[in-house]
C-alpha cells in the first residue's frame, strides 16, 4: 500500500520550521510558525507553568485515563476565561478538553458534519492556512466571505456584512475573536455586534475561534466579540488554546465549547461530541489541562501568569513599534505603521511571494508565503539584520 504514493506536499506553516532547521545560514530567522519568543530568542516555559509542574510531579496520585471531554474542572476553568462568570458553568454550555486549538477545531468540525450534514463552514479570506484542511477532512464543504483589504489595511466591513447576510441559514462561519490570524486586524466591538445580530436573524451558526486570548488587548477585552452572541441567545461553537497565552505549544492544551439553546440541548449533543472523540483519540492527553486548573486555581500563581502573560503581549507590542521605525529608518517607500495598529503575534506584511522566497533563499528569513510575520519571534537582536533584508527585497 505504500508504493506509488506521490509526495506529501510540505505544511504551509510546519513545514517552514523543518526547512529552517536545515538552513545553515548562521544568522537565519524562523518567522513563520506562530510561537512566541523572549529577547533571546527563546520560547521559554512560563514560571507559572514549571510551579503547577512541580506541584503536579509532587501530589498527582495517579495516570488512570481521563473522561472522554476532559476533567470538568479544566471545563469550568475554560468557561471562566472565555465566556466569564455569568455564562460559565451555565447548563447550555458545554466543553470538553481536545488536544490543542485545533483538536478543538476538528472535533467542532465533525460534530458540525454529524449533526448538520449539509451545512457548509465559511472563511475568511484569507484565514489561517489548517482552516481549510481542517473542515475539509472533517467533509464540510468550504465557502468564504471578505474580511482583509490591502489597500486599507484594515477589515471590509461592508463586504463582510452583506457576505454574512447571505449566508444560509444552517451553515457555520468560523470568526476569529481576536488577533486574527493572518491579518491581526480585528473587528470592534460595535461590528461585533452587527455580525451577532445578523447570525440570529438569517439562522447560521457562528464558530468562533480563539486561540489568541491576552495577546490583544487583555483578557477580558479581547474576549469582547463574544458577548453579543451569548446575549442574543443563539447556538455556537468555540474552540480555545492555552499553547499561546500560558506557552504550552506542546502538551496539546485546547478545548471545544458548545453554546445550545438550552441545558438539554447541551446535554445531548455534547454526548455525541463525546462519542466522537472516542472514536478518535479516547481521552485527552492530562498533563497540560492539569497545569492550567492548578494555575487558575490558586490566586498567587493566577497573579504571576497575569504578568507573564501581559509581559509577551507587551514585548511584543513593543517590537511592533521597533519593527515599524526600523523600516522607516531604512528610507522603504511603502509605508509600514500599520504593523503597529496589528494585533496579536502576527503582522500581514504586504510582501509578495516572491520577495518571501527571496527573503527565505537569500537571507535564511522564513515567513509564511501571503506575507505573514511571526512579530512575537522578532527581537532586538535580530531586528537589523530583518530590516536590512526587507529593505533589500522591496
Ligand atoms: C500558527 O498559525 O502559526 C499557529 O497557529 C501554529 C499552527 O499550528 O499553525
Amino acid at each position: 500500500m505504500f508504493q506509488g504514493l506521490s509526495s506529501a506536499p510540505p505544511d504551509a506553516i510546519l513545514g517552514l520550521t523543518e526547512a529552517f532547521k536545515k538552513d545553515t545560514n548562521p544568522n537565519k530567522i524562523n518567522l513563520g510558525v506562530g510561537v512566541y519568543k523572549d529577547e533571546e530568542g527563546r520560547t521559554p516555559i512560563l514560571h507559572c507553568v514549571k510551579e503547577a509542574e512541580q506541584r503536579l510531579v509532587d501530589e498527582e496520585t495517579t495516570k488512570s485515563y481521563m473522561p472522554m471531554g476532559g476533567a470538568p474542572e479544566y471545563a469550568q476553568a475554560v468557561q471562566s476565561l472565555l465566556l466569564g462568570e455569568a455564562y460559565a458553568g451555565a447548563g447550555r454550555v458545554r466543553t470538553a478538553h481536545t488536544p490543542g486549538g485545533t483538536g478543538g477545531l476538528r472535533v467542532g468540525a465533525e460534530s458540525i458534519h454529524l449533526f448538520a450534514p449539509q451545512a457548509s463552514i465559511w472563511l475568511s479570506t484569507p484565514t489561517w492556512a489548517n482552516h481549510r484542511a481542517v473542515f475539509s477532512a472533517a467533509g464540510l464543504p468550504i465557502r468564504e466571505y471578505p474580511y482583509y483589504d490591502p489597500a486599507t489595511k484594515g477589515v471590509e466591513i461592508d463586504a463582510l456584512l452583506e457576505s454574512l447576510q447571505g449566508v444560509p441559514a444552517g451553515d457555520v462561519v468560523l470568526l476569529h475573536v481576536c488577533c486574527h490570524n493572518p491579518t491581526g486586524v480585528d473587528l470592534n466591538v460595535t461590528q461585533w455586534r452587527q455580525v451577532a445580530a445578523i447570525a440570529a436573524e438569517r439562522g447560521w451558526t457562528p464558530f468562533l475561534d480563539f486561540a489568541y486570548q491576552g495577546f490583544g488587548e487583555g483578557l477580558v477585552e479581547d474576549a469582547a466579540g463574544l458577548a453579543p452572541f451569548l446575549e442574543t441567545g443563539i447556538e455556537m461553537w468555540i474552540a480555545s488554546s492555552f499553547s499561546k497565552n500560558f506557552g504550552l505549544y506542546c502538551e496539546r492544551t485546547g478545548a471545544v465549547t458548545l453554546v445550545a439553546a438550552d441545558a438539554n440541548a447541551a446535554e445531548t449533543a455534547f454526548g455525541h461530541v463525546e462519542l466522537l472523540i472516542r472514536r478518535n483519540y479516547s481521552n485527552p492527553p492530562a498533563h497540560g489541562g492539569r497545569i492550567v486548573t492548578t494555575v487558575l486555581g490558586d490566586d498567587r500563581l493566577r497573579g504571576v501568569w497575569l504578568e507573564e502573560l501581559s509581559g509577551m503581549r507587551e514585548r511584543v507590542r513593543s517590537i511592533r513599534a521597533a519593527f515599524a521605525e526600523g523600516l522607516r529608518q531604512r528610507g522603504v517607500e511603502r509605508d509600514f505603521s500599520f504593523i503597529q495598529a496589528q494585533r496579536g503575534m502576527f503582522s500581514f506584511s504586504g510582501l509578495n511571494d516572491a520577495q518571501v522566497d527571496r527573503l527565505r533563499a537569500e537571507y535564511g528569513i522564513y515567513i509564511v508565503k501571503g506575507g505573514r510575520i511571526n512579530v512575537a519571534g522578532v527581537t532586538t537582536r535580530n531586528l537589523d539584520y530583518l530590516c536590512d533584508a526587507i529593505a533589500a527585497v522591496l
